[in-house]
Parts: C-alpha cells; sequence; structure tokens
C-alpha cells in the first residue's frame, strides 16, 4: 500500500465520542482521514479529538443530537462549508436500553426509533446530494446482530431498528450505487463498551462460552471491519452486511 489508506479524505462519524464510534474515529485518523467526531455529549468529543490531536491526527468536534432531523441538517452543511467535501459517514450513534416487552414505553420506543433508525435516514438523505455530486461516497451503517436473531435481553424495539438499517442499507447501495457510492453495515455482537455494562460478569462469561473464538468483542474488532468497508478496497462490496461476533451467529 502506498501511504495512508483515508489521505485526504473527510469522514464523519456520529456518536464518536465513546465505545465503537471514538475507535473507528481514531483509527481512521491514524490512517489520514480528516475524522469529524460528532456526538451528543460535547465533553466525549472533545476529547477523542483531542487524543487524535495529539497523535498529530486531523479532527474536529461537532456537537449534534441525531435524533433532531434539523441538527442533522445544520451539521451536514456546517461539514461542507469547513471542509468543502465529505467522502466517508459512519452512522454509528445509537441507543439500547434493557427493558422487557411489558416495561417497554412509548417515550423509549420513539427514542430508539428516532436515534436508531430516523437519525441514519436522515444523515443518508442529507450527505446524498453531496456524494452524488463528487460521484464518491462511503456510507457504513452499524447494525447489531440483533436486527437478524431479535432481541433477547433489551427493549424488542431495538433490534426492529436494526433490522430496519440493513433494510436501508441495501435500498442505499441500489439506488446510490450508480452514482459511486457504496452503502454496507456491520452487524456486532458483545462489543465491550459502556452500551453493555448492563451485562453482568456471569452473564458476560455465559455469552463468551457460547462464541466459538471464546472471547468477548472490542471496539476495534468493529472498526477494522468498518475501516475495510470505507476503503477504497472493498469497491466491489455494497449492500453487505458484515456479521461481527466470533462466529455467535452465522448466516
Ligand atoms: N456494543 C455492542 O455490543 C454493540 C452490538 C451491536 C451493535 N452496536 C451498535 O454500535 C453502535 C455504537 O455502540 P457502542 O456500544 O459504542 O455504544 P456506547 O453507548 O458506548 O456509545 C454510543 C455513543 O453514541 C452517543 N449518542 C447517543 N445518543 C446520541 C444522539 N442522540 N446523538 C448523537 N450521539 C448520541 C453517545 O453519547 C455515545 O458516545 C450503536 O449503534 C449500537 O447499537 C453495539
Amino acid at each position: 500500500m502506498i501511504g495512508p489508506r483515508f489521505e485526504g479524505k473527510v469522514a464523519l462519524i456520529t456518536g464518536a465520542g465513546q465505545g465503537i464510534g471514538r475507535q473507528i474515529a481514531i483509527d481512521l485518523a491514524e490512517e489520514g482521514a480528516k475524522v469529524i467526531v460528532c456526538d451528543i455529549k460535547a465533553e466525549y468529543a472533545d476529547e477523542v479529538v483531542k487524543e487524535i490531536r495529539d497523535k498529530n491526527g486531523k479532527a474536529s468536534s461537532e456537537i449534534c443530537d441525531v435524533s433532531d432531523r434539523a441538527q442533522i441538517d445544520e451539521l451536514v452543511s456546517r461539514v461542507i462549508a469547513s471542509y468543502g467535501r465529505l467522502d466517508i459517514v459512519v452512522n454509528n450513534a445509537g441507543i439500547l436500553i434493557p427493558a422487557t416487552i411489558e416495561e417497554t414505553t412509548d417515550k423509549l420506543i420513539d427514542d430508539t426509533i428516532n436515534i436508531n433508525l430516523k437519525a441514519v435516514l436522515w444523515l443518508i438523505r442529507a450527505v446524498t446530494p453531496v456524494m452524488k455530486k463528487a460521484k464518491y461516497g462511503k456510507i457504513i451503517n452499524i447494525a447489531s446482530i440483533t436486527g437478524k436473531n431479535g432481541d433477547n435481553t433489551s427493549t424488542f424495539v431495538y433490534g426492529a431498528t436494526k433490522g430496519a438499517v440493513m433494510s436501508i442499507t441495501r435500498s442505499v447501495a441500489r439506488q446510490l450505487g450508480p452514482h459511486g457510492v457504496t452503502c454496507n453495515a456491520v452487524a456486532p455482537h458483545a462489543i465491550m463498551t459502556k452500551m453493555m455494562t448492563y451485562w453482568d460478569d456471569t452473564k458476560k462469561r455465559s455469552i463468551s462460552d457460547k462464541i466459538p473464538v471464546r472471547r468477548l468483542g472490542t471496539p476495534s474488532d468493529v472498526s477494522r471491519a468498518v475501516l475495510f468497508l470505507a476503503a477504497d478496497e472493498s469497491s466491489f462490496i455494497n449492500g453487505e452486511v458484515v456479521n461481527i461476533n466470533g462466529g455467535y451467529y452465522m448466516d
């Protein structure tokens, strides 16, 4: 490979203040991308930007609540005004609230759908004219095993949003492929981030015992696949959903 894979590219990652999104932002910056670290929490986003800049990477933070369409539209306008381009978009922001079916309130349904699903539609819609004009774009959506296999301990609307994200991925792949834009997704499971702190040690052990590679996942396990899907080396992969689960679920 000649030079870093993402030199000159501008990448926007939502929910990049922590967990999987943070790792994707750090890894893209390490490989030369100018990274926009978007999160609802300013302190987390600023910390990630500092971490990247301390290693001579290029990053800026954007505070945005992705459940608010107006904020997404303004975010994309600001990014284009500052950078003049947007090559890579990672729809990563998401919430997972543990709840039984009976405990799932209307608010929980609305919040989960707004953040995990509508935000993905809104951000893709907002960047489509930019990517079409550039005849280039890489969109990567973070889905989940629950989108295929259903929820077990989390609220049953969570997996519904992730199943929808997979369908969106395929629609976008079909509709934007002719314009030089690919759209793919990853479906992780058991990645140890703050989102998964509701699993206690017994639960973690019982899950890792069922995973063929006999360990839980890390944000880097997801980030490595996302970087491949964001790179030109994967340009003939479009509309794909990559399982990242150590072989726990195969399809
Ligand atoms: N951790 C796992 O095992 C796992 C498995 C499958 C899928 N996922 C998906 O991966 C993605 C990242 O999850 P994670 O485990 O890193 O979670 P996390 O909770 O560690 O991080 C999520 C980030 O999103 C941000 N965020 C939340 N609501 C937001 C909003 N409205 N606007 C902007 N930012 C917002 C949070 O501040 C946080 O920084 C999510 O879409 C999640 O559903 C995670």
